[in-house]
């Protein structure tokens, strides 16, 4: 049984982390070395609790047992008490290495030491560990107190005992979680590439603009929102350094490959909508254009970057790093898709998804079409990911 949770960190992921963990009746302490942090941590905090007093999702005394469960602290020993400690601070191997080396020296030897980090491997955290198979990776997506999805990553050093008690606690806490090996992008940031990928390649190559391949996907997908409203509101820097990351990770494997124009956007200076200007106008909405409503255009759109969405899913299978349930989990709770990609694929059927790619990849003779070999295989022996 875990009582104290630990958060490195108050950041954004950090004080998410910290709410949930304190809403389900941890006493929670949250370290981070700046003072100036911890203190807007906590007047964040207070909002949000007042917000959720007023919607009435929570009653005054329970608020109240909130606050008194959580200490701030700018001391990392203070988190000796902790049974689970999760980090949440800058992405970067060198200082998680540093933070995870001085915390080992603070909590017990039982202590679980997770980190939320959403591009660097496990394994690598866990290196700097003297007990390393306490390690493990508990990635929850932001806002983390709203998203209901947490990829749950054990390495390669994890114990299984490690991983099965950050299962059960973090579906206690009313998570939707998924397991995943320890991979670039895990499930969710691997297998939503081509979303923006292929979606930025159609308008490169003049197929269509941004508006029109948006209302493709939301109009005709069913997807809430378009890539390009997508990637204005994740942030154009945000979306192409996990695009670079991923590729990289991958080691350049082309079907990652970024975009020169989301890197030309982001170098301008046009992030999106938190600097009033991104693949869309927010400054003046009505300088937006309108999009062409052709309906074999969209379908031709969609289907494009649905197949290669299911490729990747299909990949993800097929390389071992989720089960199909967990995939398709993944990207619905994870990114709000309106259907599971493996579930999508079998109702389209994988025969038409392989003649898609398969077309694709006749044409660019580029790896990035590249049917995966699972797909191949079910289509040769006329199965599905699920039973009808
Ligand atoms: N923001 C997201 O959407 C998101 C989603 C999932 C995962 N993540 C991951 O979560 C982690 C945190 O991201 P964030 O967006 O909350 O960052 P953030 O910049 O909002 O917060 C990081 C916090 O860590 C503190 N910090 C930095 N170095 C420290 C150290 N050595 N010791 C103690 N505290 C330190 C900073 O003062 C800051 O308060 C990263 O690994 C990131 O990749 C972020």
């Amino acid at each position: 049984m875990i009582e104290t949770v630990g958060v490195v960190g108050a950041g954004t992921m950090g004080i998410g982390i910290a709410q949930i963990a304190a809403q389900n009746e941890h006493q929670v302490i949250v370290y981070d070395h700046s003072e100036a942090q911890l203190e807007k941590a906590k007047s964040g905090l207070e909002k949000v609790l007042n917000r959720l007093v007023e919607k009435e999702r929570i009653t005054d005394s329970e608020r109240e047992k909130i606050r008194n469960r959580m200490v701030f602290t700018p001391k990392m020993s203070e988190l000796w008490p902790c049974g689970l400690v999760i980090e949440a601070i800058v992405e970067s191997i060198e200082i998680k290495h540093q933070v995870f080396q001085s915390l080992e020296d603070i909590v017990s030897e039982h202590c679980i030491l997770a980190t939320n980090t959403s591009s660097l491997s496990i394994a690598s955290i866990g290196a700097s560990l003297k007990i390393a198979d306490r390690i493990i990776g508990i990635h929850f997506f932001n806002p983390a107190p709203l998203m209901p999805l947490v990829e749950i990553i054990p390495s390669i050093q994890t114990a299984e005992q490690t991983t099965t008690v950050c299962k059960n606690l973090i579906s206690h806490w009313g998570k939707t979680v998924v397991l995943c090996k320890d991979t670039p992008g895990f499930i969710v940031n691997r297998v939503a590439r081509p979303f923006y990928g292929e979606a930025l390649r159609i308008y490169e190559e003049g197929i269509a603009d941004f508006t029109t391949i948006d209302w493709a996907l939301t109009e005709i997908g069913g997807f809430r929102m378009g890539p390009f409203t997508l990637m204005d509101y994740i942030g154009n820097d945000v979306n192409f350094a996990v695009t670079e990351s991923v590729f990289k990770a991958f080691f350049y494997d082309p079907r990652f490959k970024p975009s020169f124009t989301q890197k030309r956007y982001a170098e301008a200076g046009y992030f999106g909508r938190k600097s009033g200007r991104g693949y869309y106008n927010y400054d003046d909405i009505k300088l937006n254009p309108k999009p062409l409503t052709d309906k074999a255009l969209g379908e031709k759109i969609l289907n494009r970057i649905l197949s290669l969405l299911i490729n990747e899913a299909v990949d993800a299978v097929f390389m071992g790093v989720a089960t199909v349930k967990d995939v398709d989990l993944a990207m619905t709770k994870g990114v709000n898709y309106p259907k599971g990609l493996l579930k999508w694929g079998d109702e389209i059927g994988l025969d038409k998804i392989l003649k898609q790619l398969q077309e694709l990849f006749d044409y660019y003779g580029e790896d990035r079409y590249r049917p995966n070999p699972l797909l191949r295989q079910m289509v040769q022996e006329n199965k599905q990911f699920y039973e009808n």
